[in-house]
């Protein structure tokens, strides 16, 4: 991220404060945002994205802090459950840029979205129109909400099959090629208490390939110009969803907002032409590549192991103080990440190394290859880079383990966003 940088000591400075200054105030495992950074992405794809609604995909990394900083920033949120949305709720984001997701919410998240009164609701399946009709009519009809129908595209996304969504084989959305997507469309606008506000589309995460989100864009068009054709109706709006690529490694080459968005713009507006329909409002809804690169996690090394390979070959296990219960997405998704020796300077030669937790299970796994300094020892400090998205937000206490905070750096001052979670926290819960 741009304010993270090594000083002539080879320390980690990030916003003027060093690693070690955090790891003494805040102790580790840690994760470090900073804050200037994360705004300027969001800020970056508000500008790039000029004229279309920006949601900020909140599951990727929420807390009161971040939904203020984004919603400053002139972003909306996308929440996917009552708890996100209660968290930006709680930090005063204006409901009507909020979007609840969910491919199964309860009747509860549905009525605290009522309450809140949100600017839409992402249906995801017959049952939940039905479903929001029925409460709404429970309810005397005081709210009229605004739906969006979450459609499959048949976009196979080049990126892991768990965080795909566009293909038929799996869970979201109404699949456009079976004729469902239109029918729940039809659904939604003769429903008596419903406003059908468009379709939306989502097609999965990490995604560099933009022939994916074209694809996926001309089939949605196609799809609302079917609709306006066939009902003289055409929705005011269309959602492209999120799942742009971040660099976690040097192999990846993320696009940037305002190519993105220039290429989006262009394939609308061609589509749109070709069906002789006006072009929808439009949105899109980033997580990780606003909330992913701005921050770092930063361990404290425990220890060191050298596993002897076939050969001669030797791996250094680098275990430290977090794992798989703050990042599963190695374990998860064979993700891929980078690490670096952040607290000194080395000048000894370069080690092959694998940085595990203190999981009990070998799967345990943060940084699978990687090339640290071959001196690196107990106390070090490591830091792994862009660590910002789906880390902390599927952080999990596996081994009783408690959360590691979230600090932000902005101008050399350190803020707490969420707090340590402790042994009491945990046992609190313990109520046998
Ligand atoms: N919109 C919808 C409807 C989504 O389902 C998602 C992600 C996003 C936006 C934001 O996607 P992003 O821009 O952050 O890629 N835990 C996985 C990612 C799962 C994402 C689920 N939905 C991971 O760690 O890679």
């Amino acid at each position: 991220s741009r304010n993270v940088d090594k000083d002539e000591d080879g320390v980690l400075t990030v916003a003027g404060r060093s690693v070690n200054d955090i790891a003494d105030e805040v102790g580790t495992p840690v994760y470090v945002v900073d804050e200037d950074d994360l705004r300027s992405r969001a800020r970056d794809f508000a500008t790039a994205f000029a004229g279309w609604d920006v949601y900020y995909a909140g599951k990727s990394f929420l807390c009161t802090a971040v939904a203020r900083w984004v919603a400053e920033e002139g972003l909306g949120v996308d929440v996917c459950t009552g708890g996100e949305l209660t968290v930006a709720l709680r930090a005063g984001v204006d409901p009507r840029t909020i979007g609840l997701h969910g491919n199964n919410k309860s009747e509860a998240e549905i009525e605290l979205a009522l309450d809140a009164g949100v600017g839409r609701i992402i249906a995801d399946s017959f049952d939940e129109i039905e479903r929001i009709g029925r409460l709404v009519a429970a309810r005397g009809r005081r709210e009229r909400p605004r739906i969006m129908v979450r459609v499959t595209t048949g976009v196979e996304a080049h990126t892991h099959e768990y965080i795909a969504t566009a293909h038929e084989d799996q869970k979201f959305g109404f699949s456009i090629s079976s004729g469902q997507a239109l029918d729940a469309l039809r659904a939604v606008h003769t429903a008596p208490d419903l406003d059908l506000a468009g379709i939306h589309s989502h097609i999965g995460s990490q995604i560099f390939d933009a022939e994916g989100f074209a694809v996926a864009a001309r089939r949605t068009l196609q799809l609302h110009a079917a609709f306006a054709a066939e009902t003289g109706f055409e929705p005011p709006e269309m959602d492209l969803g999120g799942g742009f690529g971040i660099a976690y490694t040097s192999a990846d080459t993320p696009a940037r907002p305002a190519d993105l968005a220039a290429a989006m713009r262009r394939i609308v507006e061609t589509e749109c032409a070709a069906h002789g329909v006006a072009v929808p409002h439009l949105s899109i809804e980033p997580g990780r590549a606003i909330s992913g690169p701005s921050a770092f996690a930063l361990y404290t090394v425990g220890t060191v192991k050298p596993v002897h390979l076939d050969g001669d070959a030797v791996r250094t296990y680098v275990a430290v103080d977090g794992g798989m219960s703050d990042n599963i997405r190695t374990a998860l998704y064979a993700a891929e990440y980078s690490a670096t020796l952040a607290s000194r300077r080395s000048d000894a030669g370069p080690a092959i190394a694998r940085v595990v937790g203190k999981h009990c299970e070998g799967g345990d796994i943060l940084v699978r290859d990687e090339f640290l300094p071959a001196d690196i020892a107990p106390g070090d400090l490591l830091a792994v880079p862009a660590s910002g998205a789906y880390s902390r937000s599927m952080a999990s206490n596996y081994n009783h383990v408690p959360r590691p905070p979230v600090v932000a750096v902005r101008d050399g001052r350190i803020s707490t966003l969420l707090r340590r979670e402790t042994l009491d926290d945990l046992l609190r819960l313990d109520v046998g």
